[in-house]
């Protein structure tokens, strides 16, 4: 049982007792409710942070010497042979995981419930997460082995996607090999400094960023189950993104032949804008400079022969190894810096009792961002990707890389890959796909592997919804 005198003396002595306006009118589960959430909160850890970023804006630091990093160029160059064997072997020898950051709120998106549950694909409308769990399940499958699943969520989403899961038998997968985790919030700071009420018996609080998965995975026990179970790296890759290669033994190889800490995949920018973080170098340390924070001049910037400088982004897909988060997090607590947000955050007015929905940002949420660690590793590896096979998320309910233009590059690119095993494949005078095909990944996830199992006396009529199953089958209609 929590005191709640105790407590008051806490909230009294920061100024945010104010907290406790409704305590009187609640029952007694909500009143326990509150108060073991405001246990949870360090005040002053509040205290500092509301000074740093919310009485202050803290001028985001350029390094001046920023350089392109280098990269490895797609395929593995040199490394090609060597870095597929050493991949495929740590995946067959059991050593790698499947990790996916789902703990996100999805607002921009506009669509209620876990993003994971968005049904992305374009003939048999799978949600990202049936998808990602065909791709885990075809690699572990590929390699004779098995392939855990951490899936990382968060309050708001939690109950939702461990029911989605029940309710689909898991996509296949068997449920001792999901590894479901909760990461940690954050209260949003109001401009007062103050904390502020949700519901009478909830702190306005949020996720604290996908970097909070490191320390996540800690207190969790999902590092310790990982130690169990003998993986040594970690795929991480967001939850919105269909394309994802979740398992690439050639850059799980790469990583590991240069005795990185944490790698990324890279591609070239569309243009100096485009909403991804910027790889950079400084004083011979990988930072990624988010695209809110890059400079226009950086962003602009060219090189002799015309191109960007600064041209490597990032498309948040990661290998890990799990002695780094061990590392980062030990003591429980993760030395990645905060980021700070305005946002227009609701809450119940201590004196009126009354809901306000803010027209203005009102507060400050604050949160760690996962690549940050990328400058605490030894080494690292940028490992460079393309577009067409491996991005092309689903983050805004139109417009760019939205559910239309990763509908269009999904059916792009498994075009593709028919036409280069030798299928005909329906075009327009634009020379657009014009069908509507898709592959499962239990049947091929590649180009190459379709061209060595594919039936080339299929054909695709103009129109057609075509579907290719788990073991080759045809389904989707006209
Ligand atoms: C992100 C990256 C950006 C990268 C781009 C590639 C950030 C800040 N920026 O942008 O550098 O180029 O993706 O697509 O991440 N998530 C959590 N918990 C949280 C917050 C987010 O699990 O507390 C997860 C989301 O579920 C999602 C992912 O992290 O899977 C991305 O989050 P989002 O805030 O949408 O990042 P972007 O702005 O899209």
């Amino acid at each position: 049982m929590t005191d709640v005198a105790e407590i008051r003396k806490t909230l009294e002595a920061h100024g945010q007792e104010h907290l406790l306006a409704f305590y009187d009118d609640l029952n007694e589960e909500q009143q326990d409710l509150l108060l073991n959430q405001l246990v949870a909160i360090d005040f002053d850890q509040i205290d500092d942070l509301s000074e740093q970023f919310v009485k202050h804006t803290p001028e985001v630091e350029i390094p001046s010497d920023l350089r392109p990093p280098e990269t490895v160029p797609y395929g593995g160059g040199d490394q090609a042979e060597e870095a597929r064997r050493r991949g495929e072997q740590l995946v067959a020898e059991g050593k790698v995981a499947a990790f996916t950051v789902a703990g996100g709120q999805g607002t921009r998106l506009g669509y209620e419930g876990p993003k994971g549950c968005f049904e992305a694909t374009p003939v048999v409308n799978k949600p990202l997460f049936r998808l990602f769990a065909e791709k885990i399940r075809a690699a572990a499958t590929r390699h004779r082995t098995t392939i855990p699943w951490y899936v990382m969520t968060s309050p708001i989403n939690d109950t939702a996607t461990k029911a989605h899961f029940r309710q689909n038998d898991y996509w296949g997968f068997s449920p001792k090999d999901v590894i479901f985790f909760e990461q940690g919030t954050m209260p949003a700071i109001n401009y007062d400094g103050k904390l502020m009420l949700a519901r009478p018996y909830r702190p306005a609080t949020s996720p604290d960023g996908h970097g909070g998965s490191l320390t996540a995975m800690r207190k969790s026990g999902a590092l310790d189950d990982m130690v169990d179970r003998g993986i040594e790296v970690i795929s991480y890759f967001q939850v919105d993104n269909p394309l994802v290669n979740s398992i690439d033994a050639t850059f799980i190889g790469l990583h590991d032949l240069a005795g990185a800490e944490m790698s990324a995949k890279a591609l070239p920018k569309r243009h100096p804008l485009e909403k991804l973080g910027n790889f950079c170098v400084s004083d011979g340390t990988i930072h990624v400079i988010e695209y809110s924070d890059m400079p226009d001049n950086l962003a602009y910037a060219t090189r002799e022969d015309g191109r960007l400088k600064f041209s490597a982004g990032s498309i948040a897909i990661h290998i890990i190894s799990r002695e780094f988060v061990a590392r980062l997090t030990e003591g429980g607590r993760c030395k990645l810096p905060w980021h700070r947000a305005d946002k227009k955050v609701p809450y119940i007015d201590p004196e009126t009792g009354e809901q306000v929905q803010p027209e203005q940002p009102n507060a400050v949420k604050l949160e760690m961002f996962v690549f940050d660690a990328m400058q605490m590793a030894e080494e690292t590896v940028i490992y460079e990707t393309r577009r067409e096979e491996e991005f092309s998320p689903i983050k805004n309910a139109d417009g760019a890389d939205s559910p239309a233009t990763s509908l269009h590059d999904q059916v792009r690119m498994w075009a593709n890959w028919l036409e280069r095993a030798g299928i005909e494949v329906p075009r327009d005078a634009d020379g657009q796909v014009a069908a509507a095909i898709e592959i499962s990944p239990l049947f091929a996830d590649s180009a190459d592997e379709l061209a060595a199992k594919v039936d080339k006396s299929i054909s695709i009529s103009p129109g057609q919804s075509f579907y290719l199953g788990s073991r080759g089958q045809i389904g989707g209609s006209r």
